[in-house]
């Protein structure tokens, strides 16, 4: 006999907590290989006929995916996103399907502030590669000149993207007693910006004035490569430029030139322009530090994330506006 349940596809093993949620509504079928990552062809042949599919930032959801979903029975109704970026969703094409889509804001803010921080902090007093030439036996004693790096107390950030994580960010950075810049795409209230003691300086002014650069806005046709040659030539030679948020808000070539030609100091990269393809001279760099795309790794917030993303299709399967809907005008065409 058929089921009624709608299907659903999980395209990667996701933490524990999000099955059971799934499974309370529907059929799932899911990757179970931890670690392993569908190709797109893969991806294409497994989902139509899928109510439902659970993604992830490494699926690369496009107009022919989406067309190639829309015209199967059953048609897809609806992706979750685990993960606040949504990048890899065509969601104006989702749109026009009326396929709706939800992703996880929220859950994750104070972790991924933590770890961008976690880098400036790491960058900065060269913990890392302080740490590899410890390893390899090369510590002979304290030296007055050992590892001497940038002094984090009391610099200036700037901040770019004041969302939920940037304006995190600034709450950490306040603990260290920093001057706290930034710029985004519409100016804060002005009693956010004394909450955070924020101050709202041009693109330009934050690029010249500033000791750190964090990124936190996200990925649009608008904000690839918006630091590129240009934008390291006005930053300040000692400067470091931290980046958990997408790759290719950076041009990784022209960051690899400003950094061997010394234009800016060094960089805290959790994110890159090719993922998981990165530059070849930035592994031989050691200053700089470098992570596997982790800025919401915690297992308490990857637990939040997973189920978050069950509860925004549950609730969609449920009739109800999922809370994280980032195209709600598709409900009134269900
Ligand atoms: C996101 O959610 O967009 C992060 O990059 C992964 O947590």
């Amino acid at each position: 006999m058929m089921s009624d349940k709608p299907k659903i596809l999980v395209t990667q093993k996701v933490p524990d907590a999000a099955y059971p949620i799934l499974e309370s509504f529907g059929i799932v079928e899911a990757n179970e290989e931890e670690g392993v990552i569908w190709s797109y062809d893969e991806l294409l042949h497994r989902a139509p006929g899928h109510d439902y599919l659970f993604c992830l930032l490494t699926d690369t959801i496009d107009a022919r995916f989406l067309e190639t979903c829309a015209a199967a029975n059953p048609r897809l109704k609806m992706i979750a996103n685990m993960a606040v970026g949504f990048n890899n969703i065509d969601v104006a094409t989702a749109t026009r399907l009326g396929i709706a889509v939800s992703n996880t804001p929220g859950v994750l803010t104070d972790t991924t502030a933590d770890l961008a921080f976690g880098l400036l902090l790491a960058t900065a007093r060269r913990i890392p590669e302080s740490e590899r030439f410890l390893r390899a036996g090369r510590f002979t004693g304290w030296g007055p000149l050992l590892f001497c790096g940038a002094e984090v107390y009391g610099a200036t950030l700037g901040i770019i993207g004041a969302g939920r994580i940037g304006q995190a960010m600034a709450r950490r950075a306040s603990g260290f007693n920093m001057r706290v810049l930034y710029h985004n795409r519409s100016r804060l209230s002005a009693e956010e910006e004394q909450r955070y003691n924020l101050t709202f300086v041009s693109f330009e002014e934050l690029l010249k004035e500033s000791d750190f650069i964090s990124l936190h806005c996200p990925y649009t046709q608008e904000t690839h490569h918006l630091i590129g040659e240009r934008e390291f030539a006005l930053m300040k030679p000692e400067a470091i430029l931290i980046n958990t948020a997408r790759g290719a808000i950076i041009d990784e070539k022209a960051l690899v030139r400003a950094l061997q030609t010394g234009q800016i100091a060094s960089a805290g990269l959790d994110v890159f322009e090719n993922e998981p393809a990165i530059e070849p001279e930035l592994l031989q760099m050691e200053h700089v530090v470098l992570a596997p795309h982790i800025g919401s790794a915690s297992l308490k917030t990857r637990s939040l994330m997973a189920t978050t993303a069950a509860n925004n299709l549950l609730a969609f399967q449920k009739g109800e506006v999922p809370p994280n809907i980032l195209n709600p005008d598709v409900l009134d065409q269900q």
